[in-house]
């Protein structure tokens, strides 16, 4: 199965910015990478347009770091997944713990967005994880298991899926979950994506992956990629985890 290396640019980069980046990339990526590996983007919104058409012919997907779950109507100051297709968007990224965090998202809402994805044939990737307290508490696994299984109401099994499990401890404070951590809870969800009937999934790990710290991540069971931030932004980091 290829791996997948997935940069989450939260909000940073201006357009030009994402465009030099993407230009930057590819001239480092060359197509024996992309036998074993894929890549995906999840750019500011702004930015999202000119990532695409940058990266138009290649095997770089892209896609929003978030939509509304309607495609059209009176939602001001939303984002639509229609529009982001429109631009060429493959992917959407949904859940992620700051958007929990900060903007309420919750699973009933998430559950409607990762329906719209599927509708739109767009592959939907699924944040999860725990905060510091539930980890703490020994409530990770139950935390992560009631993400999926609430976001999952008539959602598609049959098609794929990319799940992001990210310890909201880990992202962007440089603490990485240990690799007995990961593997533990890796192979939980793997079990447990599969208890719940899906038949093409992948789980990625996300929180302060580093050049220094990606290959020994990788080589875990059941960690098929990563959902890199801060190591995202700089070319030069973001190749290093991929090659
Ligand atoms: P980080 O962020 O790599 O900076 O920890 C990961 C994420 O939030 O997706």
């Amino acid at each position: 199965m290829k791996k997948i290396f997935a940069a989450n640019w939260k909000l940073n980069k201006t357009p030009l910015e994402s465009k030099s980046f993407c230009e930057e990339l590819l001239q480092k990526l060359d197509s024996q990478f992309f036998e074993n590996s894929e890549v995906f983007i999840f750019p500011q919104n702004y930015s999202v347009g000119i990532t695409s058409q940058t990266l138009k012919g290649s095997k770089i997907k892209v896609g929003p770091q978030n939509i509304h779950f309607e495609t059209k109507g009176a939602f001001t100051g939303e984002n639509s997944a229609e529009i982001a297709k429109y631009f060429g968007c493959e992917l959407v990224l949904l859940g992620h713990s700051e958007r929990r965090q900060y903007f309420g998202e919750n699973s009933e809402g998430l559950n409607k967005k990762i329906r719209l994805t599927q509708a739109l044939d767009m592959l939907p990737v699924f944040c999860i994880g725990e905060t510091l307290v539930e980890r703490q508490n020994e409530q990770t696994e139950n935390v992560c298991f009631n993400q999926l299984e609430s976001a999952f109401d008539q959602v598609d099994r049959l098609k794929r899926i990319v799940i992001a499990y990210e310890p909201v401890w880990a992202i962007g404070t440089g603490q990485v979950a240990t690799i007995a951590q990961v593997a533990q809870i890796h192979k939980s969800l793997f079990n447990k994506m599969n208890d719940l009937g899906f038949k093409s999934f992948q789980i990625l790990y996300g929180g302060s992956v580093k050049p220094d710290n990606a290959k020994e991540l990788l080589a875990v069971p059941y960690v098929d990629g990563f959902l890199i931030g801060g190591a995202s932004l700089e070319v030069d980091s973001f190749v290093k985890i991929c090659l």
